[in-house]
């Protein structure tokens, strides 16, 4: 725990995810809607993104259902003491191959960042992630994995755009965010895209390439974690989210970090 709240990648070398000789035939791209960039098992146990129909629908929601309750049971023994506290988001499973993908750069995850999502503003709450490499080809998903949150925060949040409330108020009405972005929530985002468009700081910023290989599995908090994926196809994901309160250590989540930084509150 002091280690994930710290910003650290675990890395389970031996944990795979246990697939059924059925479900192996579900490896493959064109099981997702061209439409959606990810397939994903929402809360109420819809599938969305999926492009199969029929039995083959009902295997891959059974098989991303299984990953989600072993994902949640792989967090209660690392990390019990978050239990009460945690709350479910969807699972996806990313048939996509990595290199093949076209974005912009602010979509594109082979960038180093942390994560922060336009749309939906979290307050401080975090993100906590459990991957798992599925690829039946022997393929790594590489990913890097840069500098610490205080050294982004150092180098960022003096080029950060001051925030301006009624802008946020202005986003919130128009429906472009789910509920009121906060000033952490702006810093985030400006961390998020300073970090992207900075091709100098892509390049030569502290960081380590790390091969996850088929079978392992590897769990960070997304928020604080500078990562960056390289390559690879098939993947399993279960976003978990914890009260920055209800961390074993709250001094060491972003918002705690940011606060400290700017001597001030941010949400
Ligand atoms: C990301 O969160 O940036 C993507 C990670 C991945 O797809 O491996
Ligand atoms: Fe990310």
């Amino acid at each position: 725990v002091p280690a994930l709240e710290a910003g650290k990648v675990l890395f389970f070398p031996q944990l795979r995810f246990e697939l059924t000789p059925d479900e192996t035939r579900l490896l493959r791209a064109d099981v997702r809607d061209e439409k959606s960039r990810n397939i994903s098992l929402r809360n109420d146990g819809v599938l969305a993104g999926a492009a199969v129909q029929g039995e083959e629908q009902a295997r891959l929601t059974a098989m991303i259902g299984r990953f989600r309750a072993q994902a949640c049971a792989l967090i209660d023994a690392i990390a019990p003491a978050y239990k009460p506290a945690l709350r479910l988001a969807p699972t996806s499973f990313r048939p996509t191959q990595v290199e093949s993908r076209v974005q912009s750069w602010r979509a594109d995850d082979r960038r180093l960042h942390v994560d922060a999502f336009p749309s939906r503003p979290n307050r401080g709450e975090r993100i906590l992630r459990v991957f798992t490499n599925l690829n039946p080809n022997g393929e790594p998903r590489v990913w890097r994995v840069g500098e610490a949150f205080e050294d982004i925060a150092r180098r960022f949040v003096p080029r950060a755009k001051p925030y301006v409330a009624w802008q946020a108020k202005a986003l919130k009405m128009l429906h472009v965010t789910k509920s009121l972005r906060t000033e952490y929530d702006h810093l985030m985002l400006q961390l998020h895209d300073g970090m992207k468009s900075d091709v100098d700081y892509q390049r030569n910023s502290p960081q380590v390439t790390m091969p996850f290989p088929p079978g392992s599995t590897w769990v960070c908090y997304s928020d604080q974690a500078s990562h960056a994926v390289m390559s690879g196809q098939f993947m399993m994901e279960q976003t978990l989210h914890l009260p920055a309160e209800a961390q074993v250590d709250p001094t060491a989540s972003p918002l705690a970090i940011l606060e400290r930084q700017l001597r001030r509150k941010l949400t």
